[in-house]
């Protein structure tokens, strides 16, 4: 067993942090032994004692919505609401992904940059591409850091270039589900058939029948945009409320499911979402770039709805996860303001959803109690921490006002990961 020794931040529940001054942290074949203020306790299992002085050790981040294939558009071409936006800018750079050599340049540069950001996990969307899928979860492996990885499936209203049969997106997610589902994998394969609009019922259907067949999980997007929903209520008539769609599919929490956005959900589409444990990821920083609204994510934790935190490149522009929950806090309390009916999110909330509940879905993952998986930063904010402050004001300021520099170590199921190549 190993030892870390440092100033231990995490959250076993989301209404309070669990904070160890010069505090261990065991860790034992990847996992958490324990954590506890003495070595003592560890007994006479220790081989190493790793000190990292006053630093702060806190679990990593999860980002449970990103579109890898959208990287070269980060922070560029922000000036259109969802569907206008998709046709116009990301449809187009999506297409470049046919072209490995591409997919390379800008994939390597894509997991680096998590890294950076201390992610450690990450539910990604690539493109409609097989090969540049594949590449992405090499490159993924070949880091060492957890991503579900999905191959976007959709075969209509989009450019020819991306849409494909629904017998070629079988096969292609078969192909993938072959080589690398294997449940000790760190890179695993999910399905991710993009949004009802983008996929006939012969797809969503096939999706669905993939997800149970080989237990697989699933991705989507979910009543984001006002000009979206009223799309599907023409594609899907049959259907009572958007989630009703993804339902009669199988895709609706039949295996486990991230569903993004979810501004508008209300109502049915949310007994049904706690009822199914779909997870939700909200994105509050595509939710204000792509003119979409607030998702109401108090009432979501009210109904005990999952709930994780995702970047959404390129939709969002930050791909920090500490910095989109300084915006979760701060558009929830623009929604209180508007709305005055439910309270704001607090810091220790807000962490929760990014470390502990976004982590359960890839395992025992977020936490630093007994038998989670050591996903850890080591922070380093000696140049913050200048004012007698206590260590979750120190978190607090490095949420708000830090950034990667304070980033000194990052592990991934108790591995060191060092920085990823950026390959050209
Ligand atoms: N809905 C369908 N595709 C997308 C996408 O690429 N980004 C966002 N934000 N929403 C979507
Ligand atoms: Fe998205």
């Amino acid at each position: 067993m190993k030892l870390y020794k440092a100033n231990i931040i995490f959250t076993r529940e989301k209404d309070r942090f669990e904070v160890v001054e010069n505090g261990y942290v065991g860790v034992e074949n990847g996992r958490v032994v324990d954590v506890a203020s003495s070595a003592d306790v560890f007994g006479q299992q220790v081989e190493e004692v790793i000190d990292y002085g006053d630093r702060l050790l806190i679990p990593a981040m999860n980002d449970m919505h990103v579109h890898a294939g959208q990287y070269r558009n980060q922070g560029i071409s922000m000036d259109l609401a969802l569907l206008e936006w998709l046709n116009n800018y990301t449809f187009p750079e999506e297409a470049k992904y046919s072209d490995t050599r591409y997919a390379r340049r800008m994939y390597s540069r894509f997991v680096h940059d998590l890294w950076r950001y201390g992610t450690m996990r990450t539910a990604t969307f690539a493109t409609t591409h097989l090969e540049s899928t594949r590449l992405l979860m090499e490159l993924f492996r070949e880091a060492g850091m957890g991503a579900l990885v999905g191959k976007v499936n959709m075969d209509r209203n989009s450019i020819d270039a991306l849409l494909e049969t629904v017998d070629e997106a079988e096969a292609a997610n078969e192909a993938l589900i072959a080589e690398w589902n294997d449940p000790d994998s760190l890179v695993r394969p999910i399905l991710t058939p993009r949004f009802i609009p983008s996929c006939s019922p012969a797809m969503l259907r096939a999706c669905g029948e993939q997800a149970q067949k080989y237990q697989v999980p699933v991705q989507s997007h979910l009543s984001e945009n006002l000009g979206e929903i009223a799309l599907v209520r023409e594609l899907e008539p049959e259907s009572r409320f958007y989630g009703d769609a993804y339902d009669r599919y199988g895709l609706f929490g039949q295996t486990p499911t991230i569903m993004a956005h979810c501004v508008f959900s209300e109502g049915e589409e949310l007994e049904l979402m706690s009822r199914r444990n779909v997870m939700v990821a909200h994105c509050p920083t595509s939710n204000i770039n792509l003119i979409t609204g607030i998702a109401p994510i108090r009432a979501f934790l009210d109904k005990g709805i999952k709930v994780g935190l995702g970047s959404d490149i390129s939709g969002g522009h930050d791909l920090s996860i500490m910095r989109v929950m300084v915006y979760v806090i701060q558009v929830s309390k623009l929604y209180y303001q508007k709305f005055k009916d439910k309270r704001f999110l607090s810091l220790s909330e807000v962490f929760w959803i990014a470390t502990k509940s976004a982590g359960s879905f890839f395992g025992r993952v977020g936490s630093f109690e007994p038998g989670y998986e050591f996903d850890a930063l080591v922070i380093d904010d000696s140049d913050l921490n200048h004012g007698n402050y206590t260590l979750p004001q120190r978190l607090e300021r490095f949420i708000y006002i830090g950034d990667d520099r304070h980033i000194a170590v990052r592990f991934c199921r108790g591995q060191e990961i060092p920085e990823p190549r950026i390959l050209d």
